[in-house]
Parts: structure tokens; C-alpha cells; sequence
């Protein structure tokens, strides 16, 4: 294989395949529903999350308005829903009622969570800073939801019950409910590297 090396960043498609959520937002008495694939945790205790959203989104306008958002986990399944919620804009039309999305109350938070999510988590925004063109949001978790069945006793994800919702970028969607999984000792990968 060839390394190419280039100044600028081009596209900026290097680091997928990512999970892909999808964030939830509530203002007055508006809904709206939006995929993000650049989400991440940022703390333990206290327990905060991360999402960079473009301030041109609708989600965004209403996530600043009402300082909440929940980020809903799909199942593989649920793919189609993602690529709809992320290509329409809510601005222009009720995503909610026009793909009939199913949603569930928040136990803290005005802001619906999706019905089908396998898990979801309730935020409340504790910092909103502009990098380049994107904003990013940290919120702290006030609540979680979750199916208990789509974990392991090891709090990993049940493969055999749940398949994630993997994008790999150009509106490609991963299926892995074939894939291996490999449990890796970390003590005896460094032995094994070292010698
Ligand atoms: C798979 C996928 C991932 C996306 N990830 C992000 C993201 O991380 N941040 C972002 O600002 N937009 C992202 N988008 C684009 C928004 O979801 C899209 O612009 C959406 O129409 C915004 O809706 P809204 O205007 O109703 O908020 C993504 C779209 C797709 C299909």
C-alpha cells in the first residue's frame, strides 16, 4: 500500500466507521431529531457527554434555547431512521410526524427520547464553545435509559441481541452482526509485544 501525506485535510473521512447516534431536542413546544456520528464521553464523575453539532442545525437552535438534548443509541436496524433524521432539516418539516418516529418521556427533561433506542441519555447542557464550524456541546447526564437485555452481565453490548449503528461515511451503513469479537489480555499483550 501506498502512504499518501497531503497538507490540507481533504474530506476528513479517516476516522470512521463511527457509532452513530442520534440527539433529540425540545424548545417550547417543539420537537426535533437530528444524526450525529461526532459524539463522545468526556468525564465518569460526573458523568458528562460530548456532541459537536454545526450551529446551522435546527437541533442546535432549539438544544440553545432550552439548554437539554438526550442522545438516543439505535440498533442497526433503525439505520433508515438515521439517514432520515439526517437528511431533512426540522426547520422545514415536523420529522417526528412526517416518519412516524415513536418517542418516550425523559424523566428529567422536557426533551422526548426515541421509543426504540436501546439506550438514551438525558442532558443538561453545562457548556456550548464554537470550535472552527461546529459547536461543542457538553452536557451532563442527569438520566439514563436503557434495555437491560441489550447488555451483558460485563455491561458490554449483547451482539447476540443488539447490533449498534456503525456508519462508515458516503451513506454507507455497517452490518456486523457476523463479526468476531476477540477479548484481549492487556498483561499478556504486552509480554507478547515486548518479546
Ligand atoms: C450519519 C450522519 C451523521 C451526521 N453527523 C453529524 C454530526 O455529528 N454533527 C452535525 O452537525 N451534523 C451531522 N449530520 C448532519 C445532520 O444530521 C443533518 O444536517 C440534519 O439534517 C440536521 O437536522 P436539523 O436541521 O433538523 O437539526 C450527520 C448526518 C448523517 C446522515
Amino acid at each position: 500500500m501506498t502512504k499518501e501525506i497531503s497538507e490540507g485535510i481533504g474530506a476528513f473521512y479517516h476516522y470512521y466507521p463511527r457509532l452513530t447516534v442520534v440527539v433529540t431536542a425540545r424548545a417550547g413546544e417543539r420537537d426535533n431529531v437530528m444524526a450525529v456520528a461526532w459524539h463522545m464521553p468526556v468525564s465518569k464523575n460526573p458523568p458528562l457527554y460530548a456532541v459537536s453539532i454545526s450551529p446551522k442545525r435546527f437541533t442546535y437552535e432549539l438544544i440553545s434555547k432550552s439548554g437539554e438534548f438526550a442522545i438516543n443509541f439505535l440498533p442497526a436496524s433503525e439505520a433508515e431512521l438515521v439517514a432520515a433524521v439526517g437528511g431533512s432539516q426540522g426547520k422545514e418539516i415536523d420529522k417526528f410526524g412526517m416518519f412516524k418516529i415513536l418517542k418516550d418521556r425523559s424523566l428529567k427533561i422536557a426533551t422526548p427520547i426515541l421509543r426504540a433506542a436501546y439506550a438514551a441519555y438525558e442532558c443538561k447542557v453545562v457548556n456550548d464553545n464554537l470550535y472552527g464550524d461546529h459547536r461543542l456541546l457538553v452536557g451532563e447526564i442527569i438520566a439514563v435509559h436503557w434495555h437491560e437485555e441489550a447488555f451483558t452481565e460485563n455491561t458490554t453490548l449483547n451482539l447476540e441481541k443488539v447490533s449498534p449503528t456503525l456508519y462508515l461515511g458516503s451513506d454507507q451503513y455497517l452490518d456486523i452482526s457476523e463479526c468476531t469479537v476477540r477479548t484481549l489480555d492487556r498483561e499478556a499483550c504486552i509480554s507478547y509485544l515486548k518479546d
